[in-house]
């Protein structure tokens, strides 16, 4: 039976009713639906709308119902529209006239969107706490490789030498970046919508002071029309899902690479690992591939959202009803990707011995051969066509710089002396580095530190209070 059937003459199409239903999708919202009946009602008698009685009737009837969804025990169906509809009628199958009265005050329109933002905030909390999983494993993984030599690449053209701790401290900073952003919406999301009636206000002495302690908000929405009409909280989350996702993708993409035979650099754990239904010998990073293709996903609940608010006037539309499968969507995502890719990462075996040899070919160190020569005062344009002539020298001749004898090098440059060999080796170049937050071993090892200072001071319960 409908909640609002009293304007009407004719019962709506079965069919409608079934397009016209979020149930199947917003009935996952049913702890926080419930849970801000409870606060309403509390609130209801605490101002003299509903007796102490009818309240404390309402509570009770909706623990049980809390404890029968739980349970399994009851059945939704679309005619019962959307989980706020549910609750509310069964409330008053239960126990009658009271629960009539638990929707004094009150719209669905404040309702829908406190349930939202209950939501997100546990949400949040608990991918903020996965990305700290994922940071921490980051970290382990960087503090074993802090003496492995790797290409660093721009253009994915062997650049200069880094260490692989060096590589992963990028990713680091990116995923703490993610928390802070995940965090600073978090704390923005943080005010209470509810009170906000349909619109426009309620004509009742309401206590949303009240409220927003009993359902822990930080603060009031101080606009009721904004209140019911915003979204933007959700938008902001799947912006930094999507962010946060695009890391992620990035950070598969070179695990793919690292574990092709061209590579080498890494193999990938047999578990997370799958096989080729025609060729026996494969073993494909489908896990990795699947993160950076969930990432397309993600990017599209974010359009999504962006395009269904784009052109609603104030205040709630029935649009917005979808918001919620964009929104799910990216939070079961995430807080799928999170963990899987953590520890697919932390049972990848480096091929240390691969990437170190991969570092020494290539030309790695010719910024440091320049180097050499702008110390000894040779301008550094200079110093840049002279080895640029070098190497097109040893790329005809087959070999590295380091390869050619002192005399082949003076043909080259006056400057260049016995104790060029020891300052152009890999180690070398990597230990050169004096800039702060370069790759150099010392300052790689401030930079674990540094992380480390950061991840300590994540509170148990989350990041967002730091970052
Ligand atoms: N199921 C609706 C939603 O998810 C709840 C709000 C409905 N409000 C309304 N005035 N029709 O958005």
């Amino acid at each position: 039976m409908k909640l609002w059937k009293g304007r009407f003459t004719k019962t709506g199409a079965e069919s409608v009713d079934a397009f016209n239903a979020s149930i199947s999708f917003d009935r996952r919202l049913y702890r926080q639906d419930i849970a801000g009946s409870v606060a309403h009602s509390r609130m209801l008698a605490n101002q003299g709308i509903i007796s102490g009685d009818e309240a404390a009737e309402i509570e009770l009837a909706l623990q049980g119902i809390l404890a029968d969804i739980q349970a399994g025990k009851i059945e939704f169906s679309p005619a019962m529209e959307d989980i706020h509809m549910c609750v509310e009628s069964i409330l008053t199958e239960r126990i009658g006239a009271a629960g009539k009265k638990l929707h004094t005050a009150r719209s669905r329109n404040d309702q829908v969107a406190v349930d939202l933002r209950l939501y997100l905030k546990e949400e949040i909390s608990g991918i903020l706490q996965l990305l700290g999983g994922l940071i921490r494993a980051l970290l382990a993984v960087a503090k074993a490789h802090q003496d492995t030599v790797m290409p660093g690449y721009t253009h994915l053209q062997r650049a200069q030498p880094v260490t692989l701790a060096f590589h992963l401290l990028a990713y680091c900073q990116m995923f703490l970046r993610d928390a802070g952003r995940f965090g600073d919406g978090l704390r923005r999301m943080d005010a209470l919508p509810l009170g906000a009636g349909a619109l426009s206000g309620v004509a009742y002495a309401t206590d949303r002071e009240f409220l927003r302690r009993e359902l822990g908000f930080a603060r009031i929405c101080e606009n009721a029309m904004d209140a019911v009409s915003d979204r933007d909280f959700a938008i902001e989350f799947l912006s930094s899902a999507s962010i946060a996702m695009m890391h992620l993708s990035r950070f598969c993409e070179e695990l793919i690479l690292w574990s092709s035979a061209e590579f080498a650099f890494i193999e990938m754990d047999d578990a997370f690992s799958t096989g080729s239904s025609i060729m026996p010998q494969k073993k494909n990073p489908d896990v990795a591939e699947l993160i950076r293709g969930k990432t397309g996903r993600v990017y599209g609940d974010l359009f999504a959202l962006l395009t269904l608010m784009k052109g609603l006037p104030l205040a709630y539309n029935k649009d917005m009803q979808e918001d919620k499968i964009a929104l799910f969507d990216a939070v079961d995502t995430l807080k799928e990707v999170l963990p899987v890719f953590t520890d697919m990462l932390l049972a990848a075996t480096v091929n240390s011995q691969k990437m170190e040899n991969a570092a020494k070919s290539g030309f790695l160190n010719a910024t440091d051969a320049a180097d050499y020569l702008a110390k000894k005062g040779v301008p550094f344009r200079d110093c840049h066509e002279i080895i640029g002539r070098l190497v097109l020298h040893c790329i005809s001749a087959g070999k590295a710089i380091e390869d050619l004898s002192l005399d082949e090098l003076r043909a080259f440059s006056g400057q260049f002396d016995a104790d060029l060999y020891d300052q152009i080796s890999v180690r070398a170049c990597i230990a050169a580095k004096r800039s702060s937050g370069s790759t150099s071993f010392a300052d790689v090892k401030k930079q674990i530190e540094s992380m480390e200072r950061q991840l300590a001071a994540f509170a148990p319960g989350g990041l967002h209070g730091h970052v």
